[in-house]
């Protein structure tokens, strides 16, 4: 397979390659009936973000006090030269989680001569298309798109990378949705993707105060509670449920203690329901937890980078807004 060649597909997308590793698709429906037979009721977040889900959080993250895109992005935009300079000439870029976002293309600006751009997301249809529009965007660059869930291993050898020194690309704070050892797992499994040498470069967002990080997820308008609700409308309708949105609510609360938002559907009045033939009850003020948003600190951040086998070359904080970007290196392992 030559990277320098591009194949425009079936569907006459314009890319240097696609791989599908067929990541093994989450059941649902199981998921939830778990989720909901808990003493604590909790729904995992990736299920948030079907169709209407990432309509939605985009228009969260236009929100004024919705403040990490708007940080990163301004953030992103002071590195210019220092990215040039850390990367090197003939870069490879892999961003796991891939968006059609204009933050990869804020990095790809810096850089010299990047070899090829690699996007990763466990919707094929999702990466196909963004990295069709930044192939469109960016001519000479080779893009290539592959269908994988970045929280499972990875061959690397069977994507053919051209040799340059590869840099993974992960922002927006996505690591804080996970739990701290999960997160721990998904920074060993991208240092498994990298040579010593090569980097990983991550945004992180930062600790502050609680009414700035309650009003982030909880929006005046309302939007991250219509995210929540889309969730409890997709169950109905997926899985042939009853849960009574008039009697639900949504609340984000501050977590000190570990260092988080937690972001739940709140039961306004006790109702019964069912999932999938299954039958729930809720009480009055009973939760079920849908989120988690982890908030760091740059020495807690680089504390957890550093036991997944990073070492931190530089840290970036927003003047204003504490937010982070580290430029993470892969040392040898060990
Ligand atoms: C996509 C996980 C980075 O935690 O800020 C925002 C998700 N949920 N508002 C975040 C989210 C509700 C977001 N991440």
């Amino acid at each position: 397979m030559s990277i320098a060649r591009s194949l425009k597909d079936a569907d006459g997308v314009d890319l240097a390659f696609y791989k599908d590793l067929h990541p093994p698709l989450s059941d649902f429906k199981s998921d939830i009936l778990d989720g909901l037979s808990r003493p604590q009721k909790s729904i995992s977040p990736k299920y948030l973000y079907d169709r209407a889900g990432s309509a939605l959080f985009d228009e969260i993250t236009r929100q004024p006090e919705y403040y990490p895109t708007r940080t990163e992005l301004a953030l992103l935009d002071t590195l210019g030269a220092q990215l040039t300079a850390l990367a090197g000439p003939g870069a490879v870029v892999i961003e796991p989680g891939a968006g059609s976002s204009i933050k990869v293309r804020k990095l790809i600006d810096a850089l010299d001569h990047p070899a090829c751009y690699v996007g990763m997301d466990i919707s094929g249809e999702h990466v196909k298309a963004a990295c069709a529009s930044l192939s469109a965007d960016y001519p000479r660059l080779p893009v290539g798109a592959v269908c994988h869930d970045f929280t499972a291993p990875l061959e690397m050898a069977a994507l053919d990378l051209p040799p340059g020194k590869r840099i993974i690309f992960f922002p927006g704070s996505t690591i804080g949705n996970f739990d701290l050892s999960d997160a721990l797992g998904v920074l060993k499994n991208f240092h498994s993707w990298l040579r010593p040498g090569d980097a990983l470069f991550i945004g992180a967002d930062l600790r502050k105060d609680a009414s700035i990080l309650e009003a982030a997820y909880d929006d005046a308008a309302r939007i991250t509670a219509a995210f929540n609700y889309n969730l409890v409308r997709r169950i109905n309708r997926e899985l042939d449920g009853s849960l009574n949105l008039d009697r639900l609510t949504y609340k984000a609360h501050w977590n000190p203690y570990r260092s988080r938002v937690e972001m739940f559907l709140v039961a306004t009045q006790d109702q019964c329901f069912t999932v999938a033939g299954k039958t729930f009850t809720l009480r009055e003020s009973e939760t079920i937890h849908t989120e988690n948003s982890h908030k760091f600190t740059p020495g807690t951040f680089i504390d957890l980078a550093a036991r997944a086998g990073f070492i931190s070359k530089q840290v970036w904080v927003h003047e204003k807004t504490p937010y982070s970007l580290h430029w993470l290196e892969c040392c040898e392992k060990t």
